[in-house]
């Protein structure tokens, strides 16, 4: 008997469809490959959800993703549905109330650059030959997008705006514990993110982590300030395994990170509850500019499901086998338009052709 799983599968707007597709290719041929079953149920979401059920996250979204193991989403949002007010438009009013239901309080977002996409990145190929593959882990619920109070009181030159920024030890400790096991799936190492030199939140934050380390004798630790951590992305990249922040900072050196890889087309995503439940996306939104063509690059949405297989269903080998076949067809040149640069070697695919490459 082969071990089931049950998937919610929300494709949603623009490119979300054509990218989910692939993915679903990919599932199948693990399904054949190890002995897995992924029952799959898809439900709208975003604006196509907007359109046929009236809001971005109907109910019956709600219930597929309550009755599955995880969620495998793709990209919401479109010129189409800009003109709503913000609380009801795709991204808010899907993706922040999953978050809430599900209890999402980690994000994962590797920054990978394939030893074959060099040439993509921003940085000078000798910071950045053979590749880097890092793993930023953002706290994702609390500190100060989230600590009360905040507002905006106040008159003329005295009118204030304010926030607060709180972290508490069972926060900052079950993050910790996501990093540490991240890490020991990788590289072994942490860098703790922080500016425990002026933040009190810092303190705290380093101190638990700290604490936390020493549960995890086997995962290397160390401790960054934030602005040189944000120097040391560019300066020399390839020095981090697994950096550890919190919701401001991760925000920031996350989207740092990516850019550094050049291709947000590829870049994975996973949000994830306490236990194993998660949502697995791309880092990119619903490309409306390439949206229909059959162009859009399907890497981030099929990596994305590798880290569904690896964090919430523990299929580690076939996690693996997906990573390893990305990389191979990306080393035998196959590119699509937006990772194509023309080169000796390369050969020009589409986004399905993308996707049988790595099925094969
Ligand atoms: P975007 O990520 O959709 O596009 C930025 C650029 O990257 C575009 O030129 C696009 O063509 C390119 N790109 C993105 N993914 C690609 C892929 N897989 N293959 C090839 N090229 C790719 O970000 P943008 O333009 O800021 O937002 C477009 C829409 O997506 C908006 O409605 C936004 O709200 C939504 N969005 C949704 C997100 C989500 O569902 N989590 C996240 C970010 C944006
Ligand atoms: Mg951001």
């Amino acid at each position: 008997m082969s071990q089931q799983y049950k998937i919610a599968v929300l494709p949603g707007d623009g490119i979300g469809p054509e990218v989910m597709a692939e993915a679903m290719k990919v599932l199948d041929a693990v399904e054949s490959r190890f002995s897995v079953r992924f029952e799959r149920t898809f439900a709208n979401v975003g604006g196509i959800a907007i359109d046929r059920d009236g809001k971005a996250l109907p109910e019956k979204t709600i219930a597929v993703c309550r009755e599955s193991d995880a969620i495998l989403f793709g990209s919401v949002g479109g010129p189409k549905w800009e003109s709503l007010p913000p609380d009801e438009q795709p991204e808010r009013g899907a993706l922040l109330p999953l978050r809430k239901i599900f209890g999402l309080f980690c994000n994962l977002r590797p920054a990978i650059i394939f030893p074959a996409l060099t040439g993509n990145s921003s940085l000078k190929t000798e910071v950045i030959e053979g590749g880097f593959d890092l793993l930023v882990v953002r706290e994702l619920t609390g500190g100060i997008y989230f600590s009360q109070p905040k507002g905006i009181e106040g008159q003329g030159a005295e009118r204030t705006g304010f926030d607060t920024m709180r972290y508490s030890e069972v926060e900052v400790e079950r993050i910790a514990h996501v990093a540490f096991q991240a890490a020991r799936k990788r590289v072994g190492k942490v860098c703790s993110i922080d500016k425990a030199n002026v933040l009190s939140t810092s303190v705290v934050w380093r101190e638990v982590v700290e604490r936390v380390g020493k549960e995890y004798a086997d995962v290397e630790l160390t401790h960054m300030y934030v602005d040189n951590a944000a120097m040391q992305l560019c300066r020399w990249p390839k020095q981090f395994d697994v950096m550890l922040c919190g919701n401001l900072f991760g925000d920031i050196l996350s989207d740092e990170a990516a850019m550094l890889t050049g291709s947000l087309g590829m870049l994975p995503s996973a949000s994830l509850a306490e236990g194993s439940f998660g949502l697995f996306e791309p880092s990119g939104g619903s490309a409306p500019d390439i949206a229909g063509q059959g162009v859009a690059n399907p890497i981030a949405q099929i990596l994305s499901a590798g880290m569904m297989l690896r964090y919430s269903l523990g299929l580690t080998e076939a996690a693996d086998a997906i990573d390893r076949a990305v990389e191979a067809v990306l080393d035998a040149g196959f590119r699509t338009a937006d990772i194509y640069q023309g080169l000796e070697g390369e050969t020009k695919t589409d986004t399905s052709g993308m996707g049988d490459a790595i099925v094969a």
